[in-house]
């Protein structure tokens, strides 16, 4: 299992190049099940879910090419013909962002049968919801031996039925696997109380570049105007703002200065704000952010919050960039209920963090010394990346995989900048085998 090997003290200095958002490309390739000509998508970012996902379509029977070039990062899919709608348990355990699968294979198959993704490190993550709102598109629905198994009625032609709905919490794939579902419903559909997330915005241009008839993406209220059938289209997924927002405080915490290049800094609004509260300073263009860590940095309180709210993804990150910060900070995590395993690993390097419920105290100002620790989901491994650019000595990451879900090639990138950072199998190879008893 490969570990990371990190040595602090370098200020991080120079240009980083962002990926393509790993949240807007998931959805975009579960939109291509919704024709059977092929989607294009380009700037999709070389990471593990991408990979899932590419299995989870081409099990299902789609054609599926992905390649990463220094000229291209690009997948085609064409979903000629889907000859199983299924996602099964073995996949959807390990991404549970499979099941934005749901909508596209009943709206075009009129049956899906995909597994419940169960929970996850940092919560429930219960897709309730998606399947209330499939109801509500004329689906009709059963749970058993942990799978959803959705069907169209054939007294209604076999065809989902647009309507209105009104999600009862703002969930980002609900809204995402709904629109898809809506865009081949009969009639029009309304939802209410939608994510806003970049994201659902983005799905939104690929859904409309196939042919779908979308308005409101981004905002609360999306209208969808039925059709009976998609086309092909080749669409560009837009920058990870996640990532972005990561080596922003990566640049602010080493003390660097460092250009975060091809990001959408509209998307980051949020972030840039609560960091400027720490004393962060940046420099923002149209599609880059220079971050200078010259200034020391002083405690803020952050609530996570639905977009453009301050993005539950960068919580941990901003935990991390906490524990050197002047005085307390009290981070407020809304969205999940068991998103703060990162902070157990930052106080085994030396941070003072108490966690009261869903409230984590932050005392900062303490120094950080290396250790062993170990990544437990995609952003808590982000975080302890960043505690470990900061720390006295040489933290070794155990668990990366969960990085590699999220993050393109993070130790080049690092590295890149000069951090001092690399990869390792087993460092503690596992002892050979005793030689059998003879
Ligand atoms: C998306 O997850 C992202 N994943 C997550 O990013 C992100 O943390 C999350 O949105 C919040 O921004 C992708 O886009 C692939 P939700 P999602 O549905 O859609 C509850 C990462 O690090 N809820 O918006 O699964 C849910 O339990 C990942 O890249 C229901 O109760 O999140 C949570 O409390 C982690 N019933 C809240 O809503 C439902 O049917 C928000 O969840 C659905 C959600």
């Amino acid at each position: 299992m490969d570990k990371l090997v990190i040595r602090g003290g370098n200020a991080l200095l120079g240009t980083v190049r962002i990926s393509g958002a790993k949240n807007a490309a998931l959805p975009c390739m579960a939109a291509a099940l919704l024709t059977d000509e092929p989607v294009i998508l380009e700037n999709i970012p070389q990471v593990r879910d991408i990979e899932t996902t590419r299995k989870l379509l081409a099990a299902m029977g789609a054609e599926v090419e992905l390649g990463y070039g220094r000229a291209h990062h690009r997948t085609t899919i064409c979903a000629r013909t889907l000859a199983s709608p299924e996602a099964s348990y073995e996949l959807v355990k390990t991404m549970r962002a499979s099941t934005l699968v749901l909508g596209p294979l009943v709206a075009r198959c009129g049956r899906a049968h995909v597994s419940l993704p169960g929970g996850c490190a940092i919560g429930a993550r219960p897709i309730d919801l998606h399947i209330k709102g499939l109801e509500r598109l004329g689906a009709m629905i059963t749970q058993e031996h942990g799978y959803v198994e959705a069907i169209t009625d054939p007294l209604k032609g076999d065809r989902l039925q647009g309507a209105e709905i009104v999600f009862d919490k703002i969930t980002v794939t609900g809204t995402e696997d709904l629109l898809m579902a809506a865009t081949l419903a009969e009639g029009e559909t309304v939802m209410q109380n939608c994510a806003r997330e970049p994201e659902v915005a983005d799905l939104a241009a690929l859904l409309n570049a196939m042919g779908a008839k979308i308005q409101g993406a981004g905002t609360s209220t999306i209208h969808v105007k039925g059709v009976s059938r998609l086309h092909g289209a080749r669409h560009r997924i837009i920058p990870d703002r996640i990532e972005a927002g990561t080596f922003i405080v990566a640049g602010a915490l080493t003390g660097g200065d460092l250009n975060v290049a091809g990001c959408n800094p509209a998307h980051l609004t949020a972030i840039l704000q609560k960091l400027a509260e720490t004393g962060v300073k940046t420099a923002v263009k149209a599609d880059s952010v220079r971050v200078m860590g010259d200034q020391p940095l002083k405690a803020a309180d952050l609530n996570t919050e639905e977009y453009p709210g301050f993005p539950t993804d960068m919580q941990a990150q901003y935990m991390a960039l906490a524990t050197q910060a002047a005085g307390t900070s009290i981070i407020t995590e809304n969205i999940f209920e068991n998103r703060f395993m990162h902070a157990q690993e930052l106080v085994r390097m030396g941070a003072d963090i108490k966690i009261e419920g869903r409230r984590a105290i932050v005392r900062g100002g303490t120094a950080l010394s290396a250790a062993a620790v170990l990544a437990s989901d995609l952003r808590a491994s982000a975080s302890l990346v960043l505690a470990a650019l900061v720390a006295d000595g040489e933290t070794i990451i155990d668990r990366v995989y969960h990085l590699d879900r999220g993050y393109e090639h993070i130790e080049e990138k690092l590295k890149a900048v000069g951090a001092e950072i690399r990869r390792v199998g087993d460092i503690f190879p596992k002892r050979a085998a005793a030689p059998a008893r003879t």
